[in-house]
């Protein structure tokens, strides 16, 4: 197992390059179950929860090869005319997103067999709201076993209309790619506007789907018989975007993050600029200017547009140096504070109750050992190993790899004193 050893206190200089969105990648994947052929998805990250997609891809049949050299960010598809159309618990158990692969499996070949994703460290995370949606497009769906067992009757999915009680990323995925080979309209209203969603409604597209709507709350699809192979460049990643935002903001850094789009981020360049850091937009993407002690800042986590819950643990590393206290709400899972326990370890004053975290600023973090619980508070705690003095060691990094491609990789060239290790 490996570990991520941090010697901080040096301001981070220079440009690094944002890569493909993970959480964008894994549905443009999943989609490419909707048609029989040859498919490629470009600007593929390459890390765990993708290798995981492409495993359960494998399972059910498909051929999954990523490119090298020049093309490594390239992952081919070869989907064959049937699949065994399940998901087990092995492969669902280390990766939520999993469950993307029922919607395209119900909508292809009229059934699929998911294993229930169970419990989280992050929250509960049920999936009723998908397995609801599903059932007005007319699937029959039943638990059995720890799996959920999906069917059309008549063998294809019909159009109908869902409104989802809760805003849900990957419920308003799974069920547009239900729908779009479903026979009829489908009427989708509060669906997630992330622009995850939105990348997926326009991979669709080019596979020929008729849908309209991404992007808002209302989502309106026209089943077609037949969809056509994908070739489908991801969008970049916000949220690696978004944590070497923060990285530079950190203590007097200048870093210029190529690639990354302002239009995907505006909850968190807000709060960053009235932490007191300079944000430019160039034509290469976004530079950070970290001019001296942050300011405090409240902010609550929020569907899109709003702030991101996946930067709700980096930005407090951020604020824990700041100058005076901020008020923390995370309003999208409710167990989404486990950084916190670990930043107490470097010296950081925050207190919890309930949705929100108190983050007393401190003059300085002092390094330790700390554990990584889930992908983003491992993010969160190599941010504060590079602001920590002395040096700070990451343990379990394997959640950090499930979602940023060699994340120390990306820091080491804007001057951090970062490596990784055998634990
Ligand atoms: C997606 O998860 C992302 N994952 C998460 O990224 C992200 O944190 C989350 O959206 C919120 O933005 C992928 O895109 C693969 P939700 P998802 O369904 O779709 C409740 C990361 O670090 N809910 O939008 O699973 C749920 O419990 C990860 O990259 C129901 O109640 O999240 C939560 O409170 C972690 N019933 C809220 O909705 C349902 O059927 C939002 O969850 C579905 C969700």
């Amino acid at each position: 197992m490996d570990k991520i050893v941090i010697e901080g206190g040096v301001p981070l200089r220079g440009e690094v390059q944002v890569s493909g969105a993970k959480n964008a990648a894994l549905p443009a994947m999943a989609a490419s179950l909707l048609a029989e052929g040859d498919h490629a998805v470009a600007n593929v990250p390459d890390l765990a929860d993708v290798r995981t997609m492409g495993r359960l891809l494998a399972h059910m049949g498909c051929e999954v090869v990523r490119g090298a050299g020049d093309d490594r960010h390239v992952v081919s598809l070869r989907v064959p005319r049937s699949v065994i159309p399940e998901a087990p618990y092995e492969l669902v158990k280390t990766m939520r997103a999993s469950v993307l692969v029922l919607g395209p499996l119900v909508a292809r070949w009229g059934r699929a067999r998911v294993s229930l994703p169970g419990g989280c460290a992050i929250g509960a995370r049920p999936i009723d709201q998908h397995l609801k949606a599903l059932s007005a497009l007319g699937a029959e769906i039943a638990l059995e076993h720890g799996y959920v067992e999906a069917r059309a009757p008549s063998g294809r999915l019909q159009g109908g209309s869902f409104v989802f009680d809760v805003n849900t990323v990957t419920g308003t995925e799974n069920v547009m790619m239900a729908a779009v080979l479903a026979e009829g309209r489908t009427v989708l209203g509060n669906c997630a506007c992330e622009p995850e969603v939105a990348d997926l409604a326009r991979a669709l597209r080019e596979m020929g789907a008729s849908i309209e709507g991404e992007g808002t709350t209302e989502i309106r699809i026209d089943g077609v018989e037949r969809l056509r192979p994908l070739y489908h460049r991801v969008i970049p990643d916000r949220i690696e975007a978004g944590t070497l935002l923060v990285a530079g903001a950190l203590a007097g850094g200048d870093v210029l993050v190529r690639g990354c789009l302002a239009e995907h981020m505006e909850g968190l360049l807000e709060k960053l600029r009235a932490a007191g850091a300079t944000l430019e937009a160039v034509p290469a993407g976004l530079r950070v200017i970290g001019d001296g002690r942050p300011r405090p800042v409240d902010f609550r986590t929020a569907p899109f547009p709003g702030f991101a819950t996946d930067m709700q643990a980096q930005m407090m590393v951020l604020l824990a140096v700041a100058d005076g206290s901020s008020v923390v709400t995370e309003t999208v899972f409710e167990n989404r504070f486990m950084h916190v326990q670990e930043l107490l370890r470097l010296g950081a004053d925050i207190t919890t109750d309930g949705k929100t975290a108190l983050v007393k600023g401190v003059t300085e973090l002092s390094g330790a050992p700390v554990m990584a619980s889930d992908l983003r508070a491992s993010a969160a705690l190599v941010l504060a190993g590079l602001l920590a003095k002395g040096s700070t060691e990451v343990l379990r990094v394997y959640h950090l790899d499930r979602g940023y491609e060699r994340l120390e990789d990306k820091l080491a060239p804007l001057g951090a004193r970062i490596r990784r290790m055998k634990a």
